[in-house]
């Protein structure tokens, strides 16, 4: 009897102890993955493994994947339509017309007398006229495209031919 007694306290004992060994398993299992659901994922990794490519509909706006390496794109290679133009440039594609011509009046490249009063007011007066318009010369010489600095450099181009 007292044998018998023995074995279910050890036998009941380690059943004791191995459920709670279980329970404690459970807990860290949760644990841990209650972390790995949490994770999130770093930037770089999300961008590499995302689709390689991404189908859409003409009309519809382009997935933003698309626009940032457009944009990438032009920034790096400096690609046609990023690159600045010339002073010349813009002076032969847009300012020609008038300025070499002297049509509507306009003061023509290498006329340094027509030129000579305007070059005295200084560039930011003849900028912000060339910006706004001024009489005939249209706002920009209607290189809506053109920067300031593009509109600038053309300017200094026409300058330094008429002085
Ligand atoms: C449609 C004709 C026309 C075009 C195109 C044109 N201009 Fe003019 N521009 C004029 C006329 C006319 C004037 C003289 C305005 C006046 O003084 O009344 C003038 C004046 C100017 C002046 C002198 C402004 C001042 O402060 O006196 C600048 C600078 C100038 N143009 C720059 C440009 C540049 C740069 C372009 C090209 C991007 C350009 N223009 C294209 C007609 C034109």
């Amino acid at each position: 009897m007292s044998h018998d007694k023995e074995f279910f306290t050890t036998f009941f004992s380690i059943m004791g102890g191995l459920a709670v060994f279980a329970i404690v398993l459970v807990i860290i299992a949760l644990t841990l993955t209650s972390e790995v659901s949490d994770y999130k994922p770093d930037e770089i990794v999300v961008e590499n493994i995302k689709p390689v490519g991404e189908v859409y509909i003409a009309g519809e706006s382009e997935p933003e994947a698309a626009q940032a390496t457009e944009a990438v794109v032009a920034a790096d290679s400096g690609g046609a339509a990023a690159e600045p133009k010339s002073g010349e440039q813009v002076y032969n594609s847009n300012c020609m017309a008038c300025h070499g011509t002297g049509a509507a009046d306009a003061p023509k490249l290498g006329d340094a007398a027509a030129w000579a009063p305007r070059i005295a007011a200084g560039m930011d007066t003849m900028l912000a006229n060339a910006t706004k318009g001024l009489n005939a010369m249209p706002p920009k010489g209607l290189c809506m495209s053109c920067s300031d600095a593009e509109l600038q450099g053309a300017i200094e181009y026409i300058v330094g031919q008429s002085q």
